[in-house]
């Protein structure tokens, strides 16, 4: 493993970044998840236990293991706290969280105002999770937002008291209930005495550990498509989940990344509105959402599902530079008899490049190659050489195409499940 190594999303989210994660994090001293909030959910299985994280790195699960939540996160400190408990429940110890002081923190006007634009969007609406991660955002970069260190400030109460004014007069406006300050605050201070002894400057902290020549691993959430710039804008989350957001929601440098892992899986899938040139509005869209169980772990929203796009995955490999690839759901695609991959746009006939604008991808369709699956049971194949001949076929012409190494290869949902090469 090198000194840091990222593992991020390589298209809309939900690639199963978790079990990725959860494997390298064993050989890991610190775990950090630097974007995003709880707009995420990665689940874990271990010893038939499932776990669903949203805030907390899952790197928490191994003893020892420092878990730090970075200064690109937004916290909605209510979840985190009901986090830590179902953790502590099941046995987990979370004294090893760390909290950065500059993280924000979503408020309840943040989650009103998601739902609050999501409908005045009307036909145009994004598809959020409707966790005030815009909005939150947006505070940030309005410079009004409150971040970790303000909790514990003496000017905490009066830059609230402002906030939830402004944004009330907005409720007023567009007839949504406002919201009542005393309560806010009263929760909210009783959040802050509950995280105070995580809360720490963890990018001092996180060049403390490289001193050390700890291991890192930074924890990707969301994905290259819903990113805030190379994604699909609109519809995308308000962060960038890309190579450059981990080093700036971290601290990191960009000398300190090793390894950058991009999560795909061996067919693809999207929740939430926006462009998707390969989905499948048809029975084998709902087959694969059946056989890969494609409903939301933060929203339970079904995903939309369709084959691989490989001009799409290229483009994730470009922007992140993605020096390895880790393939989920091989099992699952090789249900099918037959699978396809797409490996051009065309429109009007004619080849075109990608495209994260709507209106450049109106008309484009997807050119396929077809690929025999039927592979059968794969689940306890851990050798690469042992897969099917149509299996392997499938896997080394996306190599070809990308021109990157697929190293781990999920053959089932377990832990173990999974072939490294
Ligand atoms: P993980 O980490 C899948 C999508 C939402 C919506 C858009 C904007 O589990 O892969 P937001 O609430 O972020 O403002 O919503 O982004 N989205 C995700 N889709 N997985 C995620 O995270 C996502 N996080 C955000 O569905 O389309
Ligand atoms: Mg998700």
């Amino acid at each position: 493993m090198s000194k840091v190594t990222v593992v991020l999303g390589s298209f809309y989210g939900d690639e199963g970044k978790g079990k990725i994660i959860d494997y390298l994090g064993g050989m890991s001293d610190v775990a950090i998840r630097a974007t995003g909030g709880n707009n995420a959910g990665h689940s874990i299985e271990v010893d038939g236990v499932k776990y669903v994280f949203h805030l907390i790195p899952s790197g928490i699960l191994n003893k020892g293991t420092l878990a730090i939540i970075g200064n690109g996160v937004v916290i909605d400190p209510k979840v985190l706290i009901e986090e830590i408990d179902s953790l502590k429940e099941k046995g987990i110890d979370v004294s090893n969280l760390r909290i950065s002081t500059k993280a924000h923190i979503i408020f309840p006007y943040h989650i009103a105002m998601d739902k609050m634009l999501e409908e005045r969007r009307g036909k145009n609406k994004i598809g959020t999770t409707a966790r005030g991660i815009g909005p939150c955002y947006c505070d940030k970069y309005e410079r009004c937002g409150i971040r970790v260190e303000d909790l514990y400030s003496k000017h905490f109460k009066e830059k609230l008291k402002i906030n939830i004014e402004n944004k009330n007069q907005m409720f007023k406006l567009y007839g949504f209930p406002e919201l009542d300050f005393e309560s806010i605050y009263n929760d909210y201070q009783k959040y802050a005495k509950r995280i105070k002894k995580y809360v720490c400057d963890t990018t001092i902290l996180i060049h403390d550990m490289l001193n050390q020549d700890k291991k890192i691993i930074v924890e990707g959430a969301q994905a290259t498509l819903l990113d805030i710039d190379f994604g699909s804008y609109p519809y995308v989350t308000s962060s960038n989940p890309t190579i450059g957001g981990i080093i700036s929601g971290s601290g990191l440098n960009a000398s300190d990344i090793g390894e950058v892992y991009g999560v795909m899986k061996a067919y693809s899938s999207r929740v939430g509105e926006g462009p998707y040139i390969t989905e499948l509005k048809n029975k084998t869209g709902d087959l694969i959402r059946e056989l890969g169980h494609e409903y939301g772990a933060t929203t339970k929203r079904p995903r939309r599902c369709g084959y691989l796009d490989l001009v799409a995955l290229k483009y994730a490999c470009l922007i992140n530079g993605i020096t390895a690839l880790c393939m989920n759901h091989l099992d699952t695609i090789g249900k099918l008899p037959e699978i396809k991959l797409c490996v051009a746009y065309q429109k009007n006939g004619k080849e075109v490049n990608f495209s994260t604008n709507e209106e450049e991808l109106k008309g484009v369709v997807p050119v396929y190659e077809t690929f025999t699956g039927n592979f059968g049971d794969i689940s306890s194949i851990r050798k690469y050489k042992d897969l099917p001949e149509n299996a392997k076929k499938y896997i080394e012409r996306i190599e070809e195409y990308i021109g990157v190494r697929i190293k781990f290869i999920g053959v089932g949902a377990g832990r173990d499940e999974e072939i490294i090469r």
